[in-house]
């Protein structure tokens, strides 16, 4: 039987994208969504894109029977997972589906890997774990802080329940890769970032003001600490962060334990930065108002991502102004994303 690496949410933006970097590098993939917050249209264009028929089954990471049923058919080897809820917002008024996905779902997981003997594991965590940072940037040793939201702290919970996992058991070997802030989409144009609803992130905001989905993209708050009072983030190409994932598994084959890598450029960018950004390597100008600060915001947060360097042999190649394009590039391909608009205008009015 193939070896393969299973992929838990690969029909979505970060698990797409990491998919075509393993296949591309020759791996042999199956891919478990339930496509809550993603659609089948992402495989079909992984698949034109790789030139293969990619394994797809459509299911829940907390189905046990048929989380059993794919690692007795395939001979897996690791994971990458992907799956679960990503909302900050919709946590906080959902906790429980968050940590019933979340939390409950990783430990799922874990448990059937276990049992078949599975002990590699990529899990997306995010920078969200430091809370509000004492420095930056930001460091992984420098101690994980108090997450804003049910989403946040159902990351470091799996991040604690992972990490006790490998104390119990030497074969297990762990990445939590903290993600800064991904955007920008396949060089293609054919998978990107396709939010269900109104769109929450900078990015996803932008590019729907951009092509008139949306009227302006409202900046919240401009009275930070940072030297133009916006917030600062460290936006990382959505490739380079699929490229680590690879990296990651290559060295989870020796090393075994727990290892956490931050992957990030290590360059921050204010909000009005971005915008600016966008309309010079656009063209478009974006209209936009300034409102009160959104509740969990932190002022800054960037990787200092050298450990990634040090450990993977990773650093993220492309700059702002290539992310920027791509997005732009994915939007305006795709302007209601992988949906047609007629069926995108049912579904809002069901
Ligand atoms: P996404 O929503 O596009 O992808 C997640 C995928 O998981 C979706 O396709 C969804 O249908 C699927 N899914 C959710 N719950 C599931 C379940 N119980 N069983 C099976 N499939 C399920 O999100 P993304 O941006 O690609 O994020 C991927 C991971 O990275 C998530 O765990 C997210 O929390 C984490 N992360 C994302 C960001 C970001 O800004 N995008 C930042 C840090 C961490
Ligand atoms: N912002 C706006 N207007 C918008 C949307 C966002 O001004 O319409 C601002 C936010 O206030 C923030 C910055 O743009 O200052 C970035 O916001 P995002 O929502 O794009 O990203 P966050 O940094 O809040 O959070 C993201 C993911 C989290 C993840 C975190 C890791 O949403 O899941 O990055 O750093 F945990």
């Amino acid at each position: 039987m193939q070896k393969t690496t299973l992929i838990t949410g690969g029909a979505g933006y970060i698990g797409s994208h990491t998919a075509l970097s393993l296949i591309d590098a020759g791996h042999h993939v199956v891919v478990l969504d339930n496509l809550c917050n993603s659609c089948h249209e992402s495989i079909e264009r992984l698949e034109h894109l790789t030139h293969t028929r990619i394994e797809f089954v459509e299911g829940d990471i907390r189905d046990t029977p048929l989380l059993e049923a794919i690692f007795s058919h395939y001979d897996i080897e690791a994971v990458v997972h992907f799956a679960g809820l990503k909302s900050v917002a919709n946590s906080v008024c959902q906790p429980l589906d968050y940590y019933a996905n979340n939390v409950v779902g990783t430990l799922n997981l874990c448990q059937i890997m276990a049992r078949f003997n599975v002990f590699n594991l990529v899990f997306s965590s995010s920078a969200t774990v430091y809370g509000d940072p004492p420095k930056t940037p930001i460091v992984e040793d420098c101690g994980t802080g108090t997450p804003a939201s049910p989403y946040g702290r159902s990351k470091l919970m799996v991040e604690q329940l992972l990490t006790d996992l490998a104390l119990s058991e030497p074969r297990w070997s762990i990445a939590l890769l903290r993600y800064f802030n991904p955007i920008g989409a396949h060089e293609s144009g054919l998978i990107g970032e396709d939010p269900n609803g109104k769109p929450n992130n900078l990015l996803p905001c932008l590019t729907q003001v951009a092509i008139g989905r949306i009227p302006q993209l409202t900046v919240f708050g401009n009275d930070y600490p940072t030297f133009d009072g916006t917030c600062v983030r460290d936006y990382i190409h959505v490739v380079d962060l699929a490229e680590g994932h690879l990296k990651a598994l290559q060295v989870l084959r020796e090393d075994h334990g727990i290892h956490i890598w931050n992957l990030g450029t290590g360059i921050g960018y204010s909000v009005l930065q971005i915008i600016r950004s966008f309309e010079d390597v656009t063209g478009i100008t974006i209209p936009y108002q300034v409102a009160p600060r959104r509740a969990g915001d932190i002022a800054q947060c960037w990787a200092d991502a050298s450990k990634a360097q040090r450990d993977l042999g990773w650093c993220a190649r492309r700059n702002l102004a290539q992310m920027i394009l791509d997005s732009w590039r994915w939007q305006s391909s795709n302007p209601f994303g992988y949906r047609h608009q007629a069926e995108l205008l049912t579904a809002i009015a069901r």
